[in-house]
């Protein structure tokens, strides 16, 4: 992808303003039209009905408005499919991890949702032929778990460069929840000019778990998860890349009957994500997916390994 405009293309930004944005860290169209006017407010020292207007200017430039079903139909022609390296996870999917939607990767511990993002990772610097989409990955870690290594053997095992490979992942340790949103406002800056295609959030929910224990709290917390849940809805339209995120799974204690598990995050992460990817452990190596709440799939299931070259098929025998 690459940058159409700067800020001076908008009506009413000057160099004064423009300079003004960009110390605010603001230094794209994109990031402009998307930064809600309070926030232009506080961070760059601009009066409101100039922050209303500069951003309005900034989507009018980008055509975000109004649309015809026309045009959102050749929008959705131009999304980009990211292969898992399973063949079969892929076409439970439709064709792999679509670009312009968020994929909800669930599961309990050792599932494989880090391996998954992983893959991913290294999957979508793959060309277009091969199940990639030629481009970087942006991975915003909240548990620390993200291992280079691991990078390695996948990279190697579709014939790339590790070094290569490696550079062309993003990668910021998120400490906190709003550190976390501040990544994804910041990574508005740095999709169009490094050619990220991939969005990793690898755990979405565990800092506002842990940062907001207990009922009382519950409200505050669901605000600030779907703040950023539509943050990072809007990114992955507006710069056609695909956003993947981890969630846990809970206990329901007040499930007496069927399955007392179920995701994390409530109402805000079933809403908040195009589609929902189950994995459950099943013998050895192997994983089961399962596609939950999807209007589009039926609920199928498929099976794939983790093996120490990634994600793959399981071998017949
Ligand atoms: P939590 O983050 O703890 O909730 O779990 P997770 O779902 O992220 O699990 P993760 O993706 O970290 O999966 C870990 C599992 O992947 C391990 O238990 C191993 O079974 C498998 N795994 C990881 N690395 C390798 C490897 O190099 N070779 C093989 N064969 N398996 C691996
Ligand atoms: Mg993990």
């Amino acid at each position: 992808m690459t940058y159409k405009y700067k800020l001076e293309d908008v009506e009413g930004i000057g160099p004064a303003t423009a300079e003004k944005l960009r110390a605010a860290g603001i230094t794209t169209v994109e990031a402009l039209a998307i930064t809600p006017v309070r926030t232009l407010v506080e961070i760059a020292d601009i009066s409101e009905d100039k922050a209303a207007e500069i951003t309005q200017n900034a989507r009018n430039l980008l055509s975000i408005r109004f649309t015809t079903a026309k045009e959102v139909l050749s929008r959705r022609s131009n999304i980009g499919y990211i292969t898992t390296g399973s063949k079969a996870l892929d076409s439970l999917l439709g064709k792999g991890i679509e670009t312009q939607a968020i994929t909800e990767v669930i599961g309990e511990f050792g599932s494989g949702k880090t391996q998954l993002c992983h893959q991913l990772s290294v999957t979508v610097q793959l060309p277009i032929e091969k199940g990639g989409l030629s481009g970087k990955a942006l991975y915003i870690d909240t548990e620390g778990t993200f291992r280079p290594e691991r990078i390695v053997s996948i990279a190697k095992s579709y014939s790339l460069d590790p070094e290569k490979t490696l550079e062309n992942i993003i990668y910021a340790r998120a400490y906190n929840s709003d550190h976390q949103i501040l990544l994804a406002e910041e990574a508005t800056n740095l999709i169009p000019n490094e050619n990220i295609r991939l969005i990793v959030v690898d755990s979405v929910i565990s800092h506002f778990r842990s940062e907001y224990p207990g009922r009382e709290v519950l409200a505050m917390r669901q605000q600030k998860l779907n703040k950023h849940l539509h943050q990072l809805s809007t990114i992955a339209d507006i710069f056609n890349v695909a956003v993947v995120v981890t969630n846990q799974i809970q206990s329901a204690p007040d499930v007496f009957f069927g399955n007392p598990n179920k995701p994390a995050g409530g109402n805000i992460l079933a809403h908040g994500s195009t589609y929902r990817l189950w994995l459950r452990k099943s013998k050895e190596n192997r994983r089961i997916a399962r596609i939950i709440d999807s209007p589009m799939h039926p609920e199928s299931e498929c099976i794939f390994a983790i093996t120490s070259k990634g994600i793959t098929d399981v071998e017949e025998d």
